[in-house]
Order: structure tokens, then C-alpha cells, then sequence
């Protein structure tokens, strides 16, 4: 069986938690860890299965001004190919108390630009259960992946990661 991808970012925050919990429920065995940091899409070319992982930290992490972050340049690495024929799923950890306007939207910057590039993204996750104002993850109250919130629900996170491995289980083939 061909590897599934778990391109994370940045590196030893959140995310980095978040993915090595999804690497252990998947078994270790079956997964290949990717930090964006220093990738391109050559490295994404490899796998016909990827998982992303993304934090929001603030509406202008990803431009210019902020290119030094992990996924200010990956981003433009994400747009060089097409998701058609792969399996694709999306992971964002946010903040839905201090940024309840705004709560996980790199999961939808980050899922737009997928779905821009032929991905149909598996592992949607109903919005029931979370509480926020607005969010650009969110369409017709699905986010486009697994929110997590560290900050202010940590105690909510391996229920939530349990369930979402559940759904994208049949997806990946794991
Ligand atoms: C400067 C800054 C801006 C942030 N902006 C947002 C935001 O717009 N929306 C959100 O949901 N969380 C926001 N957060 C919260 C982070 O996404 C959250 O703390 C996350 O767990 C960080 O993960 P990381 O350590 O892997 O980057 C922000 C955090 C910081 C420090």
C-alpha cells in the first residue's frame, strides 16, 4: 500500500501535535511525515494520499510581508499540480474564543486552493459542536476538514481526531 502524506506546519507548535496524533491512529507503518517547511511540489507529486495540516495565524501570515512562514511559501508550491486522481483531506487548528470571526480560515484558504486544482476534499466535518461566528472553512456548515481548537477545547481534541479518522478511514484505504 502506498504511503499516506501528512504535510504539516509549522514545525513543534499545534499542528505538529495534532499531526503526530493523526500519524499514530493511522500506524505509523502507513505514513510518511512531510513538514512544509521545506517542501516542494515534487514532494507532493509523491503521494496519491495526503493529509494537510495548517494553523491560522492571522489574515496576513500568507502574504509577502510574511513569506519567512512555513506555509506562506508552500502555499504557491500547492497550486503547480492537480488533485484529481488523489486523496485529499485538510487539518487546521485554531482559536474560536480570541478569533471567533475568523476561527480555522487557512482551512478554507488552504481547501479553496485544492478544490481550485481539482482536489475533492474528503474528511468535511459538520460544524455542530463548535462554537464561533464566522469562518471561511465553513461551507454549508461543514468546515473543509478537521478544525481543532489547542488553545481553548484541548480536551476536545482526541474525541475530535478519533471521529475524523473515522470518516476519512474508508477514503485513504487504512
Ligand atoms: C498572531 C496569531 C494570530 C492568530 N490568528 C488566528 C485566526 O485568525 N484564527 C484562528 O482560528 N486562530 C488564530 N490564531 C490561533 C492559532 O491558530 C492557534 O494558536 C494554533 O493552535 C497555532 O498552531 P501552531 O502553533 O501549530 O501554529 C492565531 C494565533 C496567533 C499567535
Amino acid at each position: 500500500m502506498s504511503k499516506i502524506a501528512i504535510f504539516y506546519g509549522p514545525i513543534g507548535g499545534a499542528v505538529n501535535r495534532v499531526a503526530n496524533k493523526i500519524k499514530d491512529a493511522i500506524g505509523e507503518d502507513k505514513v510518511e511525515m512531510v513538514a512544509v517547511k521545506n517542501a516542494t511540489v515534487a514532494d507532493i507529486e509523491k503521494f496519491d494520499k495526503i493529509i494537510f495540516g495548517v494553523s491560522t495565524v492571522g489574515k496576513d501570515t500568507w502574504d509577502s510581508e510574511y513569506s519567512s512562514n512555513d506555509w506562506g511559501k508552500f502555499l504557491s508550491e500547492i497550486g503547480k499540480t492537480n488533485y484529481a486522481e488523489k486523496t485529499i483531506a485538510v487539518f487546521g487548528l485554531g482559536d474560536h474564543i480570541t478569533y471567533a470571526h475568523g476561527f480555522v480560515d487557512h482551512i478554507g484558504v488552504l481547501g479553496k486552493e485544492l478544490v481550485k486544482h481539482g482536489a475533492s476534499l474528503v474528511g468535511k466535518v459538520s460544524t455542530d459542536g463548535y462554537e464561533f461566528e464566522e469562518s471561511e472553512a465553513v461551507i454549508d456548515d461543514e468546515f473543509m476538514g478537521l478544525a481543532i481548537d489547542e488553545d481553548f477545547e484541548p480536551e476536545l481534541t482526541n474525541e475530535r481526531v478519533a471521529s475524523w479518522i473515522e470518516l476519512i478511514k474508508p477514503e485513504f484505504g487504512f
